[in-house]
């Protein structure tokens, strides 16, 4: 793995910000500029990043497998679905999502789908509790799903369109009733 020459100047930009000897809090962005570069988060890339800022391996690994935006393994090419499983949403029907995801995409989560344009994983609460039950699609959050939008959602996407983010229920179309203004 090798940043792009000018990931690699974004890259040491970061770096400079923080002062001698901590050069190890600049590790979150490096390893995010590395997944967007890539598409997730490859062994060699990490080692890069490590050596970098002088860390071993090991402890960057441990940064990467902490957060959930750290895709250790290959993610779908369209898109990767994430499926928030904490206690809102599986009230709401997130298993059903769960389930239409192993449908329509893989059986286990991390896999990917058989044209390789999908992944999905379940993810802890991504504090959108109110509009449970959601996922995360790409950066954009897909709320107030039921099986149906979300097949919809997953349509789209395999058309290559981009479906609009938000609430999927149309719950703020509405014009207020309460008469303030
Ligand atoms: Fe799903 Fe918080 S429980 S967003």
């Amino acid at each position: 793995f090798a940043f792009t020459p000018a990931n690699q100047a974004w890259a040491e930009a970061q770096i400079l910000k923080y002062p001698e000897g901590r050069q190890a809090s600049a590790i979150i962005p490096l390893l995010w500029r590395a997944q967007e570069q890539e598409g997730w988060l490859s062994r060699p890339a990490i080692e890069h990043v490590a050596s970098m800022l002088d860390m071993a391996y090991i402890r960057a690994l441990e940064v990467a497998t902490f957060y959930f935006m750290f895709q250790l393994q290959p993610v779908g090419s369209v898109a990767h679905v994430q499926i928030c499983g904490t206690l809102s949403c599986m009230i709401c029907g997130a298993e059903d999502l769960v389930g239409l995801c192993k449908e329509r995409i893989a059986p286990n989560a991390h896999d990917l789908s058989a044209d390789g344009k999908f992944s999905w994983e379940e993810v802890e609460c991504l504090g959108s509790c109110a509009n449970a039950p959601m996922a995360q699609i790409g950066k954009d959050y897909y709320e107030d799903l039921t099986v149906e939008s979300l097949a919809h959602i997953l349509d789209e996407l395999a058309a290559g369109r981009v479906p609009t983010p938000g609430p999927q229920n149309g719950r703020f179309a509405a014009e207020p009733k309460s008469g303030l203004t």
